[in-house]
């Protein structure tokens, strides 16, 4: 659905950004850098739930030139940005589970830029700002040096608050992420995670970071020197922690292969639809699982997630070979904003190589993949809860004599089936689905 509304809100950018250069008379433009052309700044506005809004943009052109385009309900926005002249300063104005929100936030050319609290925090960091008001200003009214000014003073500060945070952001996983560049999902994991529990306040040229369960001041420091704050260790926030690796599960399925000759290397490209990534950080963390025919295969090397197009490339060998049918499960972390629309369908293949050698000589000629399915472990937990456990536990606060509550327990569930519980058997997967439900249950 975006990518359709996607062209349409572009092209309508362009013809007026050809209209505005068409009327400033194009000629005896002094700018220093050229402009963009057919260029676009697309990203994800949130502050723990997806902003809500309209997002402005601001150039270094003089005079400035300014656009706007409407924020999604997942918080994703598109601006064509041609004809402005980076760096760009970005506002995002709208509401955030209910409250009016506005923040800040900055590029240095065109492509993506996420818009959040900590973009916010740095860029009144960087451009000398005491008040929200003094940003406020700053966006109505600024030239190209005091945008160059900010574009030179972000990394140094980015540096420094990443440092200066560290216990906090490692926390979230997110202490080496670039607050602007790093994909962001509204998922209450990660970055996201870390705006739910701590409120980042900026007022009289200071921030102060509190803990919103507890109301702990976590970390507070002079605005322009960031990097000797103070945080306080005690009042750190727990982060909810979720069932690892992922909240969807995609099967894929390989279909019209010749018939008697099994796939022993397979290598595909599938693009994840806007809200969906995968966690590929570290081996650890299984996102891709040979499955069917292909079980026992070996997924090398790990799976890579393009940033910049969202495009996830992997390769799978097995010395036996696979055939048509279903040969992996994929686990995707599906933005909140998307879980009720995201489809097995919009997960597209883009390029798939089959070789019956797993060295890559002997190409399969047909064959292609398909996306099959598109489950969520919360709620096939819910179905394995309710078939098999319900009848003889609740989910109630307090446990009952003889009827255990299981709410919170996912934890014992492993153990508890390692090797049978009361005559039931659990497969992996049932007891990782269980433990989504029963983590997710609560909340
Ligand atoms: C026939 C009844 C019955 C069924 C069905 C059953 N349980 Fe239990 N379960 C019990 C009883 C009774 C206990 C408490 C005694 C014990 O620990 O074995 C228990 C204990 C547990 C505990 C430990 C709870 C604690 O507080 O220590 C877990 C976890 C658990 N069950 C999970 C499950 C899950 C998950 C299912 C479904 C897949 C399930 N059980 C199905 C009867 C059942």
């Amino acid at each position: 659905m975006k990518f359709f509304q996607h062209p349409g809100r572009y092209a309508l950018g362009l013809v007026l950004s050809l209209l505005l250069a068409a009327c400033s008379g194009g000629s005896g433009s002094t700018s220093p850098t050229a402009q963009t052309t057919g260029a676009l700044l697309e990203g994800i506005a949130a502050a723990g739930a997806p902003l809500t809004g309209t997002v402005y943009i601001t150039d270094s052109s003089y005079p400035t030139r300014k656009t706007s385009a409407p924020i999604n309900q997942d918080g994703t926005f598109f601006v064509a940005v041609d004809g402005l002249t980076p760096p760009l300063l970005v506002k995002a104005v709208g509401t955030a589970s209910g409250s009016a929100v506005t923040l800040y936030s900055f590029a240095t050319s065109p492509g993506s830029v996420q818009v959040n609290p900590l973009t916010d925090l740095l860029v009144a960091g960087a451009s000398g700002t005491q008040n929200r008001a003094d940003l406020f200003s700053l966006y109505s009214s600024h030239n190209r040096a005091s945008l160059q000014i900010i574009a030179n003073q972000l990394p140094r500060l980015t540096a420094d608050l990443q440092k200066a945070l560290q216990p906090l952001l490692a926390l979230y996983g997110a202490d080496t992420l670039n607050p602007f560049t790093a994909a962001y999902q509204v998922n209450h994991q990660g970055l996201d995670g870390l705006f739910d529990d701590a409120a980042i306040n900026i007022a009289n040229g200071s921030v102060t970071i509190i803990n919103r369960s507890s109301g702990a001041v976590v970390f507070s420091a002079v605005l322009e020197n960031l990097a000797s704050g103070t945080l306080n260790s005690a009042g750190l926030p727990t982060p909810v922690t979720y069932t690892k690796p992922g909240n969807a599960r995609l099967t894929l399925q390989l279909t019209g292969l010749p018939s008697g000759i099994p796939v022993k290397r397979l290598k595909t490209t599938i693009r994840l639809p806007l809200g969906v990534t995968v966690d590929q950080g570290t081996a650890a963390v299984n996102t891709a699982i040979p499955s069917g025919s292909a079980s026992g295969a070996t997924v090398y090397p790990l799976p890579s997630l393009s940033t910049t197009n969202n495009e996830l490339t992997l390769e799978l060998s097995s010395l036996n070979g696979f055939v048509d049918g279903e040969f992996l499960t994929l686990r995707c972390i599906v933005s909140y904003a998307n879980l009720s629309t995201v489809t097995a369908d919009a997960f597209k293949i883009v390029k798939t190589e089959l070789y019956d050698d797993i060295y890559k000589q002997q190409k399969i000629s047909t064959g292609t993949v398909l996306t099959s399915m598109l489950v969520f472990p919360d709620m096939e937990g819910k179905k394995v809860y309710e078939g098999r456990c319900g009848g003889c536990h609740t989910l109630s606060s307090n446990d009952t004599v003889g009827r255990p509550s299981l709410l919170n327990k996912a934890a014992l569930v492993r153990d508890k089936f390692a090797s049978g519980h009361r005559g039931i058997y659990l497969t992996t997967q049932q007891i990782e689905d269980l433990q989504a439900f029963l983590s997710g249950y609560s909340k």
